[in-house]
Formats: C-alpha cells, sequence, structure tokens
C-alpha cells in the first residue's frame, strides 16, 4: 500500500512515522519534490581556481562536474556522455583541457560542449554537435564562493534561499581576512542509514553530545552548551547552533574550529594566530558574532557544516537506506600551514571518516535506519515534540531562537518536508 506524506508527519511536525526515513515511495517523492526542486551544494571556488580545473559533485544520485572554463566562468554539467551515457570525467579533481569519453572517445570541452567524434570526416551526413552537449545544470549561482546548482528552472535565487543563514554562515567565514579554502578533495563513505538523520543530527542536535560522546565531551563542555548555546532556525529547514559567549570571553576559549586536544597541544603560532584572528573579528563581523562559538549548522536540504571542527558535508542519498557523505576540512586562506595542518588533523581526528565522534554518530544513525524499517511498530512515531512553541525572536539574532533542548530545528524541517513532498504526491 502507498504510503501518503500526511500519515507521516502530523500537522505542528511533533509526530513523525517512521517509514519517512525508509519507504521506497517516499525516498522517489524526495528526489522530485525536494533534490529536483531545490539549491544544492557543488563546491567552492578554492577548489577550482584555474581555467580547466574541475571538481565532482553529485546533486542527489545525479554526477556533475563543476569546472571553471577557459573564459575564466564556471560550468556545472552532468556527467553523462550525450551519445552513450557513461561518465567523460572519471577523476574527483584535476585540470583538463577536454573531458574525452572511455567508450568512443567523443571529447568535451570543459564548458561542457561537444568538441570531436572520431571519424566524424568518414560520414556524409555530419551531426549537428551543437545540440550534443553535455547537460547543463540548469540554475547555477554563488555565494562568497559557495557554488550551488538547481534543478528547478524557477527557484528563487540563491541569495533568497539562503536568507538569514548567511548571517550564521558570515560568522564563521568572514571572521578571515584572506576568506577560506577547502582542502583539496573531500573524504567520502558510505553510512547504511538514511540521508535525513545526519542532517537532523547537525542541524541542530547537540543535545546527544554528553551521552553518546561521553568520552570527549567532558562536564565543563556541556555545561558552556546549557548555560550559553543557542539554537536558532531562520528559515525552516535551515539551522545553527552555537554558544554565545559572554563579551570578556578569552580569545582561547571562542576557539573557531579548533576545539580539541589537537590545539591545545599545538605549538604557540597556532595560539597566537587563534588570538590574533579573534581580536580582528569585532571589526570583521560586528561583536555580536565575534563572540558566537559555532557548534553545527544545516542548510536545507543535505549541506551541513561543523563549526567546532571545521568541517563541510554534504548527505549525498543513494536510496532511502544508503547515504555517501562527502566531508571537507575547511581552513582559513591566508592562515600559516602549521594552523591549517592543526585544523585539518583536528577534522580527521574527530569528523574524518575514522573520526571519533564520526564513528559513534555513523552507528547510532544506522540504527535508526533499522529501527525505522522494521516490521509493527509504524503505530509507535517518533517524538518530535520537545520546547515545542517555546522558540522566539531575538534583539541581536535573526530567525526563531532558543536553547539547544528545543527541537524545533527539526520541526521545522520536517514541516518543510512534508510540504514538499506533498507538493509532488499528486503529480
Ligand atoms: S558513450 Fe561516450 S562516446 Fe560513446
Ligand atoms: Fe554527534
Amino acid at each position: 500500500m502507498t504510503i501518503k506524506v500526511k500519515d507521516l508527519v502530523n500537522e505542528d511536525a511533533t509526530l513523525i512515522g517512521r517509514k519517512a526515513w525508509s519507504d521506497e515511495h517516499i525516498y522517489e517523492l524526495e528526489k522530485k519534490g525536494i533534490f529536483g526542486k531545490s539549491w544544492l551544494f557543488l563546491g567552492h571556488e578554492s577548489q577550482i581556481k584555474n581555467p580547466g580545473d574541475f571538481v565532482q559533485a553529485y546533486m542527489c544520485e545525479t554526477p556533475i562536474i563543476l569546472a571553471r572554463g577557459s573564459d575564466d566562468k564556471v560550468y556545472a554539467n552532468i556527467n553523462s556522455c550525450s551519445h552513450r551515457g557513461v561518465p567523460v570525467c572519471r577523476a574527483d579533481h584535476g585540470n583538463a583541457k577536454r573531458f574525452v569519453c572511455p567508450y568512443h572517445n567523443w571529447s568535451f570541452t570543459v564548458e561542457g560542449e561537444l568538441a570531436t567524434i572520431p571519424q566524424e570526416r568518414e560520414l556524409q551526413c555530419k551531426p549537428d554537435k551543437s545540440q550534443l552537449g553535455l547537460k547543463p545544470v540548469p540554475r547555477l549561482e554563488s555565494w562568497k564562493g559557495f557554488y550551488f546548482g538547481s534543478f528547478d528552472e524557477n527557484i528563487e535565487s540563491l541569495d533568497d534561499y539562503l536568507g538569514d543563514m548567511k548571517f550564521y554562515l558570515g560568522a564563521f567565514i568572514d571572521r578571515f581576512e584572506g576568506g577560506i579554502e577547502f582542502v583539496g578533495a573531500p573524504h567520502r563513505w558510505v553510512i547504511d542509514a538514511n540521508w535525513k538523520l545526519p542532517m537532523e543530527n547537525q542541524l541542530g542536535d547537540v543535545n546527544h553530545g554528553p551521552f553518546l560522546h561521553a568520552s570527549i565531551v567532558t562536564p565543563e563542555a556541556n555545561q558552556e552548551i546549557i548555560d550559553h548555546g543557542l539554537s536558532a532556525v531562520t528559515t525552516p529547514g535551515h539551522g545553527a547552533t552555537f554558544r554565545m559567549m559572554p563579551e570578556d570571553t578569552h580569545p582561547g576559549l571562542v576557539a573557531w574550529g579548533m576545539e580539541s586536544p589537537n590545539v591545545m597541544m599545538a605549538p604557540p603560532e597556532v595560539h597566537q594566530y587563534l588570538f590574533d584572528t579573534h581580536e580582528k573579528a569585532v571589526e570583521r563581523v560586528g561583536p555580536v558574532r565575534a563572540n558566537m562559538k559555532g557548534l553545527t549548522y544545516g542548510v536545507y536540504p543535505n549541506l551541513s557544516f561543523l563549526w567546532s571542527n571545521a568541517s563541510f558535508k554534504v548527505s549525498h542519498p543513494r536510496g532511502p537506506g544508503k547515504v555517501e557523505y562527502w566531508s571537507w576540512s575547511v581552513v582559513p586562506a591566508d592562515a600559516p600551514e602549521n594552523v591549517k595542518k592543526t585544523l585539518r588533523n583536528n577534522y580527521a581526528t574527530f569528523f574524518g571518516p575514522g573520526g571519533v565522534l564520526e564513528q559513534e554518530d555513523s552507528e547510532v544513525w544506522m540504527q535508526q535506519f533499522h529501527g525505522s524499517n522494521f516490521d509493527f511498530a509504524d503505530d509507535r512515531k517518533y517524538f518530535y515534540g520537545l520546547g515545542l512553541g517555546e522558540e522566539k525572536s531575538h534583539p541581536d539574532l535573526p530567525g526563531m531562537v532558543d536553547v539547544t533542548a528545543n527541537e524545533h530545528y527539526a520541526r521545522g524541517f520536517f514541516e518543510r518536508w512534508r510540504d514538499a513532498l506533498q507538493a509532488v504526491e499528486e503529480e
């Protein structure tokens, strides 16, 4: 029997049915209603600085090449040959003059046009090559070097779509005079879980920290979250969690992206860089954002940012029960090499594929998928009601804001999810 979306998410999204995470038909609706109609993160300009530079990306299950053309403009095309559909680019990233399909050797420019067909001159009737390029992603826009694509020609601008999340993302990105850079190709790994749970986790679920991550999250760190932690929802589906540190906080305790023993053990120059950056932060991002000590962010539908370990991640669905996780270390572009190295190690230790926190999270996400997939329990929906209606506006911060124990970030996500699926359900 086909499941109806209205039976999975109730009016105020306080009860969510298990099959939201595991049903094949629902997954097909997600592809159409969410991944076909949202802005999806493709890559960062620091990965494609020179003409011919490219990186691979995905929009849901569709493979994309994001490349800088010879005209210095950025192009996003589907990585699938117009002859028989074989991927024309196999490398994760690199620099190319042409993408050459391995099957019959058709070659494509970095911009996506069909350049050559072997033995074309033997044919009397020449194909119109101008009609046989790679399929471009219909919409491509960037914000502060972050490139997003959309399959929806009529989607609002990326700027409007990000809305007030720009305030929270900018609190990190704008802190550094030289901007940020993504380090190398992403780590990629597959988890037997549904793509939404990693997203929900990073949209605002910091409450599991002291329990699931008890070996790392000290009582002091937990107390800091209880005392100063906030969860903000700008547009439903986006969310940011952070600690709003008091004005007289020592710069070492604000510690963007660098909270761990790795940093404590780092050489003095690393600490100096941290202090110097903090000193300039008020000027760069203003007094409110200077004292924000970030935790985790989510950008609807599947981009997340772990500020405390400086990592961006995309949760690429591979069916209802699998997710291909892509994960990048992010560093200030003009930082000294040992600062970048400390940040990369800090990311890898905690949130790389073998990261301590990542392993603990992945294991429960797999268990959650199992819990959402077995039989005879569908009438017992999951409870999403913590803190219902307690979020409010804040004098200094955009969006609706409350303590981190309030699950409004998840209710917002599932209200948007429900409405997006219902819009395509009867098509
Ligand atoms: S499939 Fe690409 S050249 Fe034939
Ligand atoms: Fe976690």
